[in-house]
């Protein structure tokens, strides 16, 4: 069955307007790692498997900075819309990265439960440094705001339930080329 359009209240951010963002972040990355890296030295971009597959896939086209790319899978919610509070690591990095330079590529820092447990986990592994870019970064208001903070965020979106561009409701939306607030209709 095709998705059907009125599951989605509203276009929160178009596809042009990503690719635009995201080439700018690609400028912005490039900038910052070209004096940290030597010659013969990978940035690993570490993707957070299922959410920024899609987000990571066009990030990589937009830099020009050797890389290697390493996913890992971990599962924060449990089902529904709301975050469990346990992180489950269902796959582990395949490199090594001891001694390397981690730029974690996510699609959305909701809770922030994720994140900051992987930047704990991976600074136990003597990593040379981690840095975020997230896609999205909800906004939570001010007095819940302690969560970790991405070098770079595509765009502060409002506290809605987006899906699309990797993003999904009970793995359903990843395939939207856009990022829309899905309709309470469907999870209601
Ligand atoms: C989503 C999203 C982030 C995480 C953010 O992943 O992709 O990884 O939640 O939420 P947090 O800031 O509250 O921790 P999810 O566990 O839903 O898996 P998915 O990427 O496969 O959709």
């Amino acid at each position: 069955m095709k998705i059907n359009q009125a599951d989605i209240e509203e276009t929160l951010i178009t596809k042009s307007e990503i690719s635009e963002r995201i080439k700018v972040l690609g400028n912005e990355i490039d900038a910052y790692y070209s004096d940290l890296l030597h010659a013969d030295e990978n940035l690993i971009v570490l993707g957070i498997l299922n959410g920024s597959a899609v987000f990571m896939s066009d990030l990589i086209r937009e830099l020009q900075t050797h890389i290697a790319i390493d996913w890992m899978s971990l599962s924060s919610y449990g089902s529904g819309t709301k975050s469990s509070g346990v992180v489950r690591v269902l796959k582990d990095l395949t490199l090594d990265v001891k001694g390397k330079h981690i730029l974690i590529a996510e699609d959305i820092l909701d809770s922030g439960l994720t994140l900051s447990w992987l930047v704990k986990n991976l600074k136990t592994r003597d990593v040379a440094s981690v840095e975020i870019v997230s896609l999205l970064k909800k906004d939570l208001g001010k007095a819940h705001d302690k969560r970790v903070s991405p070098k770079w965020v595509g765009f502060d979106i409002p506290n809605k339930f987006v899906v699309g561009y990797g993003l999904d409701y009970a793995d359903r939306y990843r395939n939207l080329p856009y990022i829309g607030v899905l309709s309470p209709k469907v999870y209601e």
